[in-house]
């Protein structure tokens, strides 16, 4: 047997994406891998079982089906504690890990001897661009949020004229016009609203204004030189932020709608609405923060709530991708599969992974018992063992020995581990 690739059910709260989508079962088993996934895994994403297995999947008899000598192990987010306990030293978990938020669960990771991709950590290179997991979920987020608007705003959005009368437009306000922003633009275009959009990058005015927003930004010297090389936001100054905080109090009191997605990789999102500002808005305003589960933009906004603040709602749904589940997961599946196929050895339908690739380096956190990324190699444990020699030389030479590995594995069906 060749390549295994086990797909678990999502275990997380809120969670109803799947790692695979028929398509890419379709491609992965064209490669001569065996996708084993666990039953009921699809569901969430209106996925059967059925549907995967016509794919050509297997669905896994039980937990220790699915996991058993499994070479790669496809999730959607990070495993559980009880998942944990049940993948094989030398499974090669790939996941959006969170990894700035989850420093435990990636030394639990190196402890166990599971090499960890994270595909959050995909470095925005034009090679990279079908991996690129934040874009591919913060897209269908941006269009979301809109729709999401809607449903607590008891107005239309496009302008009407009737015979019983003309209805205003509405007036919607981008904050962070990055992937998820830019897509909130254009669906709330679509909608017929009056859109305007501010972000601190300077590169988002002409994308704003590309979509027919109109850009709103305090544009000094500081916002000229805001952006990273790779292409992400910096954290402002305390003074840019006041002036931010001043620009947009005025702009605010003038809108029916707000969309909040501003983040900072690795930091907590900037606060960018106070309770003031909220307050400063018509009764039956609506805001959304995309930004509530990394500490929010919007002051008050609560995770899984629907907060009311004399009038105004403020709208703070978790996992929003998850709330597309279907489209979210067929884009995300297509994601893995573009890496996959950067680190199978198509001909022998082996892992073939190169270390050195700029892409590898950029999201493998865990390789062979030690933390690996420079990012968080200092969040190590101290306590953590030196690995056993012979699972390092087999880290270095994970393509060639899958196979022979498995072989070893058939072999012996009793032994979990891949160790052999
Ligand atoms: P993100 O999700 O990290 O942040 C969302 C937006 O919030 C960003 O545009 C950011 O500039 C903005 N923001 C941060 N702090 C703010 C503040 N205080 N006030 C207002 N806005 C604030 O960013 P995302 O969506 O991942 O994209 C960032 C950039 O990367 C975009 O220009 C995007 O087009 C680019 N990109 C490039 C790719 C590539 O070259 N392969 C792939 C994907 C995106």
């Amino acid at each position: 047997m060749g390549l295994k690739i086990a797909i678990p059910k999502e275990r997380a709260e809120y969670e109803k994406r799947v790692a695979v989508s028929v398509d890419t079962v379709k491609k992965l088993t064209g490669l001569g891998a065996l996708v084993m996934i666990e039953s009921g895994a699809g569901e969430g994403a209106s996925v059967t079982d059925q549907m995967f297995k016509d794919a050509g999947a297997t669905i896994a008899k039980g937990e220790a089906d699915l996991y058993k000598s499994a070479h790669v192990v496809l999730k959607v987010q990070g495993p559980s504690d009880d998942e944990l306990g049940k993948l094989d030293k030398g499974t090669l978990l790939i996941a959006m890990l969170a990894p700035y938020a989850n420093a435990e669960l990636i030394s639990a990771l190196a402890k166990k001897g599971i090499d960890a991709f994270s595909m959050e950590l995909v470095p925005r290179i034009t090679r990279a661009q079908s991996m690129d997991v934040l874009s591919s979920q913060s897209n269908l987020a941006g269009y979301k949020a809109v729709l999401d608007a809607t449903e607590h705003y008891t107005r239309a959005f496009p302008m009407m004229m009737t015979a019983a009368g003309t209805i205003p437009p509405t007036k919607v306000f981008i904050m962070g016009a990055g992937v998820a922003g830019l897509q909130a633009i254009a669906t709330a275009k679509r909608l017929g609203a009056v859109v305007t959009a501010t972000d601190v990058r300077p590169a988002a005015k002409e994308q704003v204004e590309s979509l027919g927003g109109s850009f709103v930004a305090v544009e000094n010297e500081e916002f000229k030189e805001a952006e990273t090389a790779g292409g992400y936001a910096k954290e402002m100054s305390k003074d840019y932020q006041k002036q931010q905080a001043a620009l947009v109090a005025e702009h605010i009191t003038k809108q029916d709608i707000v969309i909040t997605t501003a983040l900072i990789p690795g930091r907590p999102a900037p606060k960018l609405i106070d309770s003031k500002m909220v307050k400063s808005m018509k009764p039956g305003s609506v805001l959304v923060d995309l930004a509530v589960e990394s500490g929010g933009n919007i002051e008050g906004s609560k995770p899984g709530e629907i907060v009311d603040v004399e009038g105004v709602s403020i709208v703070g749904h978790r996992n929003v991708p998850s709330r597309l589940a279907t489209d979210a997961s067929s884009l995300y599946a297509k994601n893995l599969l573009n890496l996959l196929n950067l680190i199978i050895d198509k001909d022998k339908a082996e892992l073939a992974i190169d270390w050195d690739d700029e892409i590898v380096k950029g999201i493998a956190l865990t390789k062979g018992g030690e933390i690996i990324h420079p990012n968080f190699a200092e969040k190590k444990t101290t306590t953590k063992k030196a690995p056993a020699k012979k699972s390092t030389a087999k880290k270095t030479a994970t393509a060639k020995t899958a196979t022979k590995k498995k072989a070893d594995d058939d072999k012996k069906p009793a032994k979990k581990s891949k160790e052999g």
